[in-house]
């Protein structure tokens, strides 16, 4: 029987990747979404993959949630944490809300989800938890401090999770994107993406989003069985960890 697939913010940009992916690879799959119903109702009718509607930040929404995939579809054997926003701002006019609004959902919303699907896992003795971080996690980025900071604290959920996991066959990983051509990367202000971004990546150009799918894939697989706390980086070449 097919194992199933669930993805946060799975019906966009690099989510979307994923979960068309994994889609393909033969898993089951679900996809979240937190607010636009326009392009989750046209990825659903594209892909025929069901799609559920909740915020990451909102703990029982998350347990609902899960549960009702979980009555359609069976146990959650992988779950790929890739919801996540922006905020940027300089620091010195960066509000609460922004730096909040970041950390609740990019940070927080790995707990709300990992945690609802955690005790199965180890009840069935198998799972995977991928966990899309950031580049901006590994080396900083002006103008993002209440995003790097999240993506960092995503790196050290991944490894303490993964010693956790290891004795269950659990295996949980990161995956550090760099500038991926998404809505996320080109709502930057154009001057600061082609004066100050690309001109930083080696090899010239964004990253495409299922070039971060096809690394997901092979994290789920039973092939990666021996790879876990890893942070796999996939940035053009923008920054060498
Ligand atoms: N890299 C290098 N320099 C940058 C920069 C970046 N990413 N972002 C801003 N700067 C520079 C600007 O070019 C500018 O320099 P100059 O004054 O010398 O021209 C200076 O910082 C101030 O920037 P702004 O004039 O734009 O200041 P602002 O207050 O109007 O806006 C900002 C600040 C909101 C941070 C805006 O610059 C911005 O959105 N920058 C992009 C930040 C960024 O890289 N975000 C990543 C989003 S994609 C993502 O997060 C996905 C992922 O995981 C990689």
């Amino acid at each position: 029987m097919s194992r199933v697939a669930l993805v946060t913010g799975g019906t966009r940009g690099i989510g979307a990747a994923i979960s068309m992916a994994l889609h393909n690879a033969g898993y089951k799959v679900a996809a979240t979404y937190a607010g636009n119903d326009e392009k989750a109702r046209a990825f659903h009718d594209v892909t025929g993959i069901s799609v559920h509607k909740w915020d990451v930040t909102d703990y029982e929404a998350c347990g609902k949630g899960i549960a009702k995939i979980e009555d359609d579809l069976g146990h959650v054997d992988i779950l790929v944490n890739n919801a996540g926003i922006t905020r940027d701002a300089m620091f010195h006019k960066m509000t609460p809300q922004q730096w909040h609004e970041v950390i609740n959902t990019n940070l927080t919303g790995l707990f709300n989800m990992t945690h609802q699907v955690w005790q199965g896992m180890r009840d069935r003795s198998f799972g995977r938890v991928i966990n899309i971080s950031s580049i901006n996690g590994q080396k900083g980025q002006m103008g993002q401090a209440n995003y790097s900071a999240a993506k960092a604290g995503d790196l050290g959920f991944t490894k303490a999770l993964a010693q956790e996991g290891a004795a269950k066959n659990i295996t949980v990983n990161a995956i550090c994107p760099g500038y991926i051509g998404t809505e996320m990367v080109l709502a930057v202000p154009e001057k600061v993406l082609n004066e100050r971004i690309i001109p930083q990546i080696p090899v010239g150009r964004l990253g495409e989003p299922e070039e971060i799918a096809r690394i997901a894939v092979f994290l789920a697989s039973d092939d990666a069985g021996f790879i876990t706390g890893s942070t796999i980086t996939a940035n053009g070449g923008q920054l060498f960890v």
